[in-house]
This record gives structure tokens, C-alpha cells and sequence, in this order.
């Protein structure tokens, strides 16, 4: 039966860290997916998470099952990492342990679905390139409002308020919580306030998607959207993930949270939630939101992992410097100040898909097709390297 299947397309994100591998000259660059990366080049293992686990290792007594909403402590300090002042609030907020921000975001469309009150989700253009099949598989219409000019590489920030003001009532809106991914452009505070009254005015629920909390502006002004946003509607859905902030990308940690209208309401977003994970991977992993749960829970630990997420922003910002200045030298006729306006990991280099062919098999640069950039990927001795090559290609 098999032989009846046709072949999948491989996802753009992941086929750039094959083709990287292959590639066998020195002065490669890998641009692709989304891992942080520092000056070395590598993706270590943060150190506040190495002595978790040791503590982990040393303190766990047993391996059962825990349940399909994963450990209750981990979901209580996540929901106060993402919600910050706001958490708990009347027991409105339910969350849950989920594998990684995607199995968060999967799940929340599940939901969705099921209160069959939304006719569809809608995404910026351009969002995650995953976000639309991955929310789509759930059987949801996925639909789209402008987000991002290419010509201009700047916001389309009237076009996206003018088209959420169509969007219908009850429907779901995607926004991300910040770093933007693709473009690194975020909603000004300002700008939040806006999109927010439109929410609350239209009855719109916001479903924020926040990834890459502590690299923007700082762990406790990142989730700025969410915790707006949580005053001014009685319903909304935020995907979170420990991925990045946490470095535990293999160990598929994030977590859920859905505010309702009331407690009540609540428990039973909770149980439908908890039927959707029984029925499709029966419960999360465990290590890594225990290793989270301990580093939240630990004062010492704690501080040791927001100096790493703030040496991680730092970097990244620096590295949005270097790559902004080599291009101001280098192609004075162009503007690449989207590289200093972004946040977090990724931009848009603004280049066509046969320019983004021409970097990799002339300059081994490697990035995916419609020429996002992991700014992480950037060091001070390949920042030359990939700003005389981008020149080169326009
Ligand atoms: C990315 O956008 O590169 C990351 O979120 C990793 C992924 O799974 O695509």
C-alpha cells in the first residue's frame, strides 16, 4: 500500500542544515534554522540547565507517568515566566506542558476546532513558515493579513489594522509575541495598544505564538503583547516555548496557556485539552520541563539563566550592528537598516530566490530560500565574510 504514497517536498527551514552539512569549505555560513549560535559558532548546552540537570539527576526518585498536561509546578512557572503579573489571575489561565512551542501551537488549534465558534485562523504575511501547515493539519481554516512590506522592509502597519478590522468575530488571530519570525520587526508598545482595541472591539481572540521571549528587549518586557492583551479581552490563547530561551531545543519544551472567560470555563478548556494530548501523544516529555521547572524554582539558578538569556540578546543585537554598519560601508545606495529595526534571531537579507542559489554555491552562505537570516549564525569573523557576499549577489 505503501507505493500509493507520493513523496513530501522537504520543509524549507530544516533541508538548509543538510545542504549546510554537506558543504566542506571552511568558510561556510549557516543562516538557516533557528538555533542560537555564539561566537564560536556552537549551540552549547546553557549552564545554568547543565547544573539543573545534575540536581535533577541526582534529586529525581522516579520516571512515572505524570499526565497529559505535564507537571503541574512546570505549568504554575511558566505561566508566570509568559504572564508575569498577570498570572493566576482568578484561575482564568490554564496551562499546560506541552513538546516544545509547536506541540502548544498544535494543540491550541485543536481546541479551535473544537468550540467550532472560529471560521479560521489568521496569520501575518509573512509568519513561521510552519505555522500554516502545522496549525492548518488540525483541519482549521488558515487565512492571512498584511504584515510586512518587502519593498520597504518595514511594518505594513495601517494595511494590518485596516485588515483585522474585517476579520470576523469569534475568529482567531496569530500574532507573535516578539522577534518576529521572519522579519525581526516587532509591534511597538504603542502599536500593541492599537491592535488591541481592534481585538476587544471586533471580538476577536488573540492567540499570541511567543518563542523567543528574553531576546528582544529583556525576559520581563518581551511579553509585553501578552500581558496587554490579557486586560483588555476574556479570551485568548498563548503558545509558548523553552526552545530557545532555554536552549533545550531537542527536549521539546513549551507549554499552553488558554484564558477563558471565568475558573469554570477554564477547567473544562482544560479537559478538552487534556482529551486532544491523550488522544494524540498521550503526555509531554518530561526532562526538559523538569530542568525548566527547576531553574525558575531556584534563586541562584534562576539568575545565572537570565544572564544567559541577556548575554544571548546582547549578541544578537550586537551582531544586527556589525551586519547593519558593514552594509551602510559597503552598499551605501541600499537600505539595510531592517537589520538595527529587527529583534531577536531572524531578518530578511531581501534577496531573490536565485540570489540566495548565487550566496550558497559561490559564497557558502547558507540561508532558507526567501532569504531569512539566523542573525545567530553571525560572528565577528564571518560578518565581513557575508556582507562583502551579500553585496556581491545585488
Ligand atoms: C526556525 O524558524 O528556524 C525555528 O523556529 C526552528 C524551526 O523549527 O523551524
Amino acid at each position: 500500500m505503501f507505493e500509493k504514497l507520493g513523496a513530501m517536498p522537504q520543509d524549507a527551514i530544516l533541508k538548509v542544515i543538510e545542504d549546510y552539512s554537506a558543504d566542506k569549505r571552511s568558510n561556510k555560513i549557516d543562516l538557516g534554522v533557528g538555533v542560537y549560535r555564539d561566537e564560536t559558532g556552537a549551540t552549547p548546552i546553557l549552564s545554568s540547565v547543565k547544573k539543573a540537570e545534575r540536581k535533577l539527576l541526582e534529586s529525581q526518585t522516579t520516571k512515572s507517568y505524570l499526565g497529559s498536561s505535564g507537571d503541574p509546578d512546570f505549568n504554575q512557572q511558566m505561566q508566570h515566566l509568559v504572564f508575569g503579573s498577570k498570572s493566576g489571575s482568578g484561575d482564568r489561565i490554564t496551562t499546560l506542558q506541552t513538546p516544545g512551542g509547536s506541540g502548544s501551537l498544535r494543540i491550541a488549534a485543536g481546541i479551535v476546532l473544537r468550540t467550532g465558534s472560529a471560521s479560521a485562523i489568521w496569520t501575518g504575511s509573512p509568519t513561521w513558515a510552519n505555522h500554516v501547515p502545522l496549525l492548518g493539519s488540525a483541519g482549521i481554516e488558515i487565512k492571512s493579513y498584511p504584515y510586512y512590506d518587502a519593498e520597504s522592509k518595514t511594518l505594513q502597519f495601517d494595511d494590518m489594522l485596516g485588515a483585522l478590522q474585517a476579520v470576523p468575530a469569534g475568529d482567531i488571530v496569530l500574532l507573535h509575541g516578539c522577534c518576529h519570525n521572519p522579519t525581526g520587526l516587532d509591534l511597538s508598545e504603542q502599536q500593541w495598544r492599537e491592535v488591541s482595541d481592534v481585538i476587544a472591539q471586533r471580538g476577536i481572540v488573540p492567540f499570541i505564538d511567543i518563542a523567543y521571549q528574553g531576546f528582544a528587549s529583556g525576559i520581563q518586557i518581551d511579553n509585553f503583547g501578552v500581558r496587554h492583551l490579557f486586560d483588555a479581552v476574556p479570551e485568548m490563547l498563548v503558545a509558548s516555548s523553552c526552545s530557545k530561551n532555554f536552549a533545550l531545543y531537542r527536549d521539546r519544551v513549551g507549554a499552553l496557556s488558554v484564558v477563558s472567560k471565568d475558573a469554570k470555563t477554564a477547567q473544562i478548556v482544560r479537559s478538552q485539552a487534556n482529551n486532544i494530548v491523550r488522544t494524540m501523544y498521550s503526555m509531554p516529555p518530561d526532562h526538559g520541563g523538569a530542568v525548566v521547572k527547576l531553574i525558575l524554582a531556584d534563586a541562584a539558578l534562576r539568575s545565572e539563566w537570565e544572564s544567559e538569556v541577556e548575554s544571548m540578546r546582547l549578541r544578537l543585537r550586537s551582531m544586527r550592528e556589525r551586519l547593519g554598519g558593514a552594509m551602510r560601508e559597503l552598499t551605501p545606495d541600499h537600505d539595510f537598516s531592517h537589520f538595527e529595526r529587527g529583534n531577536g534571531m531572524f531578518s530578511f537579507v531581501g534577496v531573490t530566490p536565485e540570489q540566495v542559489e548565487r550566496l550558497k554555491t559561490e559564497f557558502a552562505v547558507y540561508m532558507v530560500a526567501s532569504s531569512r537570516i539566523n542573525i545567530a549564525g553571525i560572528t565577528n569573523n564571518n560578518v565581513d565574510h557575508l556582507a562583502q557576499s551579500i553585496a556581491a549577489v545585488l
